[in-house]
């Protein structure tokens, strides 16, 4: 299918426009943000949600990377390239998990998990970086970098060797979990521990960018934004194109928050859906610029020293403020932050019911139970919480040691090798 217009990319701020194949992520006048207008489909409403369907596991395992994806299977809202352009491992196609105790952790009739760290790399990440690549790849990129918390990172560096681009990655020395430095350092990227914070990587990381012409691969790069909008497009169509009350996220440098908003009011423009859910962002204590601008109508652009056990939102000045404020105000959504033990609790949950995620991903379950709590959201609505990382992303957050505050109860225990001491232990764990 073709669409009737072309792909627009302007400079939010200053309103320049761009070729489709600029190898900028940021306006080259102004550096201010880059939208992207998908070009206008040329069908809408049950006929594009029927497009969509009918791509639905048609192609199985003999189709391309791109025909199997679950991002490329929305490419008219994505971006309007050949097949043969577009770098996928694929990725996307990722579950709708509904557990009874996480329900009844959180408090709703029914919770049902997007689970993102089903993504090839282990988290959301790869559908943003599936098209950011492509474009890296449209546009004659020789080098892509980024700053990361480790997520970007491990997915930028996978991407990015499977495209046979070189990547340099920049993350805060001794800030990030083992299992997202171990991965990013395996895919083969030039990594860089910056003795600084998150924040002080992605300051490093734009100077570089435009000093040394490398293309910059964080969520300021719009075409992150376009391809993290799947993970709507997606859930919708798990939904039957039927959009819930609620989505809650975890919120760190808001590129997530900025695309589901332009998702979910791009779905909505084109009759996908016929009514825009609300969006619950949770952010940790610790790191809560976003949810304390939102608790006075954004007046203020807040930016604090960030700390907090969830590692991936270790985010003191999120870089797409703007586009996340206007997110929560298309959706009428709610900002709120949520203690660590209030992350470790709701990870204990989601890991007991044999789901698992990484910390981060527990604060939108965690931030559920807190809305449910206060009476916001009600226990009949239909919720859906986005888990962004797979659950060995953080070996230390989910054994007990190193991140996490609350040791588990079922912590590992050394024993000698004879059948005396498991029954020792096995006898003393009935007791507990
Ligand atoms: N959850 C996980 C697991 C993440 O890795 C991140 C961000 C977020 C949530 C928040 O998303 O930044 O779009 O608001 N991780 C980035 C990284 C910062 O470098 O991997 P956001």
């Amino acid at each position: 299918m073709t669409a009737s217009s072309a792909t627009i990319i302007s400079c939010a701020s200053c309103g320049k426009v761009l070729d489709d194949r600029t190898p900028h992520s940021t306006c080259p006048d102004c550096d201010g943000m880059l939208d992207i207008t998908p070009a206008t489909p040329l069908v809408r409403g049950t006929a594009l949600a029927q497009l969509f369907d009918g791509r639905l596991g048609i192609h199985g395992a003999r189709g391309s990377a791109a025909s199997q994806s679950g991002v490329w299977r929305f490419r008219e809202l994505v971006l309007q390239t050949d097949d043969d352009s577009i770098v996928s491992h694929p990725e996307g196609n990722t579950p709708v998990i509904h557990r009874r105790s996480v329900s009844q952790y959180a408090g709703v009739d029914s919770l049902r998990m997007k689970h993102e760290g089903h993504n090839p790399t282990g988290s959301f990440k790869d559908r943003g970086m599936t098209v950011a690549i492509t474009q890296a790849r449209r546009c004659g990129a020789t080098a892509i970098a980024c700053a990361s918390t480790g997520n970007t990172s491990s997915s930028l560096a996978s991407y990015a060797a499977h495209a046979g681009i070189p990547a340099l990655v920049l993350v805060p020395s001794g800030r990030i979990s083992m299992g997202k430095l171990a991965q990013t350092v395996a895919y083969g990227a030039r990594t860089l521990l910056v003795r600084g914070d998150f924040d002080d990587c992605l300051r490093l990381v734009r100077e570089s960018a435009r000093s040394l012409g490398v293309y910059l691969g964080n969520s300021l790069n719009p075409f992150r934004i376009e391809g993290q909008k799947t993970i709507i497009f997606e859930l919708l169509q798990q939904c039957g194109w039927i959009a819930p009350d609620w989505i809650a996220l975890p919120a760190g440098n808001l590129g997530n928050t900025s695309a589901f908003g332009k998702a979910l009011s791009e779905a909505h423009q084109l009759g996908l859906i016929d009514r825009i859910p609300r969006l619950l962002c949770v952010q940790a204590n610790g790191a809560a610029p976003f949810a304390l601008g939102f608790a006075e109508r954004f007046a203020t652009r807040h930016q604090v020293r960030a700390e907090t056990i969830a590692t991936a939102i270790r985010i003191g000045d999120p870089a797409s403020w703007d586009r996340g404020v206007a997110a929560i105000r298309v959706t009428n959504g709610i900002v709120i932050a949520v203690s660590d033990d209030e992350i470790t609790a709701a990870k204990s949950a989601i890991d007991a019911s044999g789901v698992g995620c990484e910390p981060a991903s527990a604060a939108s379950v965690a931030g559920v139970r807190a809305l449910v709590s206060q009476g916001v959201i009600k226990p009949h609505e239909n919720v859906v919480a986005i888990l962004t990382g797979h659950v060995l992303k953080d070996p230390e957050g989910s054994i007990g040691s190193g991140t996490s505050s609350r040791p588990r109860p079922n912590a590992p225990i050394e024993i000698d090798a004879d059948l005396a001491s498991v029954e020792r232990v096995l006898r003393n764990s009935g007791k507990s």
